[in-house]
């Protein structure tokens, strides 16, 4: 084996990522608490229940998990329907509470990345039309702008909307999150929407805390073609990234939003990211497929040789990582890696998961292209929307019913990169021996000494 060591850039941030629905427990005021009391929703019948009990207070010894394995940063979100149960209505405990935990985070040395929506709404707002009601657009700025009020001096870095794309598709095209629709028409109206509310946020957390950086969380899923040679596959790839990929980050570039069928001018949405925010998991193959015109004509799914993941969720796909990055790259902007994990409760895959993927961050940075940090979801086993608890990304394993934790050897491996602020063989050896000489290859220098020449 070969020994090297992937080394970081100083002030590299390293951390992981969470969300208040999936991980404080008890947040009855929301859409997703609604949709969780009715039955078939949720695989198993699963609820978020106390979640990881932060609300309670875990959050404090979580952190100090987060913070004695060498993470730096953390990024959590905070519930709109806790803030504002009731339109304009603003609970203060809650605000302060929240101020206690991003003061928590930075107390544990951790700077925070805030969150203002990740996927919940509060319930009044879905029982208005939830984001296909256009006023909820201008609802979600006022929301940001008490939130920003009274956190702005204690954050630097706002996440305004987590994937929109993912919501918009979930919620309004497959019909797996509330409200559970299967519609085109409204999952592209609710893209505008999330696309407008994003924008109004960006101005008011400027405007509020100029030194802020603002971006959203963009989930970016591979879209191979299933036979490279098949023009068809082939275009029904580009068309499928097209409308998932690259619409809303276009659209937040040149405020066009280019959706099947529409184009939207969206001008107030142009230039309104300080750095992008990627959400990476997996690549997917499409083919043609008559019978899903829902889908226009194609379907996507994992190769027979796939290396999947337990629940067969995610294809461990680092080259697609790769292709993600350079194509954030081109963007121009700093680039967080704001998610990237894998479902694995028993940890087997987890460990060459996160080296593999781990290399392409380290490739990016080589190749200067302005990756600042990578937030690996997630901390501690949670919540995982309509999977309920049968999918665990933790670093460590939740009991949700005693609340205890258990260390899984990737927060070990995790904890001895963020030490070192490098990947190593060493550590690769250790953790995920499987992969070393692949992400190593050649030989040690000691053998290929030329004759007479002593090796040491
Ligand atoms: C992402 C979500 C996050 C988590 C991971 C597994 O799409 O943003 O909340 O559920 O998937």
């Amino acid at each position: 084996m070969i020994e090297a060591t992937l080394s970081f850039p100083r002030r590299f941030l390293w951390g992981t990522a969470t969300s208040s629905h999936q991980v404080e427990g008890e947040n009855t005021n929301n859409d997703w608490w609604q949709w969780e009391q009715q039955e078939g929703r949720i695989e198993r019948g699963h609820r978020s229940g106390q979640a990881c009990d932060w609300w309670g207070g875990r959050w404090k010894e979580d952190f100090a998990r987060a913070a004695e394995s060498h993470q730096n940063a953390h990024r959590l979100s905070v519930e709109w329907s806790r803030i504002e149960p009731n339109p304009a209505v603003w609970d203060e405990d809650a605000l302060d509470h929240y101020r206690q935990i991003v003061q928590g985070a930075l107390d544990h040395g951790l700077i925070p990345m805030v969150t203002l929506h990740h996927f919940t709404n509060p319930l009044w707002i879905a029982e208005d039309g939830g984001w296909l009601n256009p006023r909820t657009v201008q609802r979600f700025v006022r929301y940001v702008r008490k939130v920003v009020d009274a956190l702005g001096d204690l954050v630097p870095m706002w996440v305004t909307i987590n994937e929109p794309n993912v919501l918009a598709y979930s919620a309004y095209l497959a019909g797996a999150f509330p409200p559970g629709h299967s519609d085109m028409g409204q999952a592209l109206k609710v893209m505008r929407h999330l696309v407008l509310a994003h924008a109004g946020a960006y101005r008011a957390i400027h405007e509020l805390q100029p030194g802020a950086l603002v971006g959203l969380a963009h989930h970016y899923r591979g879209m191979w073609p299933a036979n490279p040679r098949s023009p068809l596959d082939r275009r029904l790839a580009r068309f499928r990234s097209a409308v998932f990929n690259e619409a809303i980050p276009r659209a937040l570039v040149d405020g066009m939003l280019n959706l099947p069928g529409r184009r939207w001018r969206v001008p107030e949405a142009a230039g309104t990211q300080d750095f992008l925010g990627l959400n990476y998991y997996t690549v997917e193959r499409v083919a043609f497929d008559i019978r899903r015109p829902q889908e226009l004509f194609s379907r996507g799914f994992y190769p027979e040789d796939a290396d999947l993941s337990p629940t067969g969720f995610i294809a461990n796909e680092p080259q697609g990582f790769w292709e993600a990055l350079r194509w954030a790259h081109g963007f121009g902007l700093p680039i967080y890696i704001t998610e990237n994990g894998v479902e694995d409760a028993a940890d087997r895959l987890r460990p060459r998961y996160l080296a593999l993927h781990l290399r392409q961050v380290w490739r990016a940075v080589n190749f200067n292209w302005g990756v600042r940090g990578y937030f690996h979801w997630t901390l501690v086993d949670n919540f995982e929307w309509e999977r309920g608890w049968t999918q665990r990304f933790g670093l460590w394993a939740l009991d949700p019913r005693t609340q205890q934790r258990t260390k899984r050897p990737s927060a070990d491996m995790y904890a001895e990169i963020c030490r070192q602020n490098a990947l190593s063989s060493q550590t690769v050896a250790r953790y995920a021996p499987e992969v070393v000489s692949q992400m190593f290859p050649g030989r040690p220098a000691g053998e290929l000494a030329p004759e007479g020449v002593a090796s040491r």
